[in-house]
């Protein structure tokens, strides 16, 4: 059963879900004009499946390891799309790398978080990278999903100055608190028809965004 009412959404998770968390959250609050088809992972373990069962989303596991290898799991993903039928979907902390066909069938209507200020940083191990480098800022950007992975047009980025003692921990913490903020964010854009993407332009209240939005971490309001 699909749960609230406005763009018909399904969120692809992991792990921990905290970013789910805070979509329910924000849909719940009244605050995001989305309705939910369903929650996907590719992992029958993930706890953000537990989340979405407590918010009476329904639930769909394609497990990677039942799979015989990457493309019968992207074939598998398709088909439950394909059923699903989602107007977006929001890569929510989801860790594999999902095939051409996919991006390209729906490229303008799938988004992907990623912790770094990409272009800086793609793949994983971002904040163990970016302290290694001794880089003064690090974030998360939101950005809508082509092919090249972590490199589709980038809608906006979280932003914090990383602090002398910082550790992966802390820096995580600090960057994982915006994305609760500047993920809604975009989804709220998107389902009130304020965002598109047409051709490789991020198109925002009627402007072609010639680089992303973004938000510091001083100046940060909540959605
Ligand atoms: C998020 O911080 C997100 O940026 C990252 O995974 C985390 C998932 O947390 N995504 C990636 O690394 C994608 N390349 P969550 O499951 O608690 O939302």
């Amino acid at each position: 059963m699909t749960v609230g009412q406005g763009l018909k959404t399904v969120v692809l998770i992991s792990g921990n879900g905290t970013n789910l968390q805070a979509i329910i959250d924000a849909q719940q609050a009244g605050q995001l004009p989305v309705s939910f088809a369903s929650v996907l992972s590719d992992c029958p373990q993930a706890n953000g499946l537990e989340r979405a069962r407590t918010a009476g989303i329904s639930t769909v596991v394609v497990d990677y390891r039942s799979c015989a290898d990457r493309r019968e799991f992207n074939r598998k993903l398709y088909d439950e799309l394909g059923t699903l039928q989602p107007e977006l979907i929001v890569l929510a902390g989801f860790m594999r790398i999902i095939s051409d066909e996919l991006t390209e069938h729906y490229q303008g209507r799938m988004l992907n978080i990623h912790p770094s200020l990409l272009p800086k940083y793609p793949g994983l191990h971002t904040y163990r990278r970016v302290l290694e480098t001794g880089d003064a800022w690090h974030g998360s950007t939101v950005h809508f999903v082509t092919p090249q992975l972590d490199a589709g047009p980038p809608i906006i980025q979280y932003r914090v100055r990383i602090h002398d003692a910082e550790t992966e921990q802390s820096l995580a913490a600090r960057v994982q608190t915006g994305e609760y903020i500047i993920y809604p964010r975009t989804i709220e854009w998107i389902a009130e028809r304020r965002l598109d993407l047409r051709d490789d332009t991020v198109w925002l209240d009627g402007q072609a965004l010639r680089q992303p939005v973004i938000v510091d971490e001083e100046h940060a309001q909540p959605l």
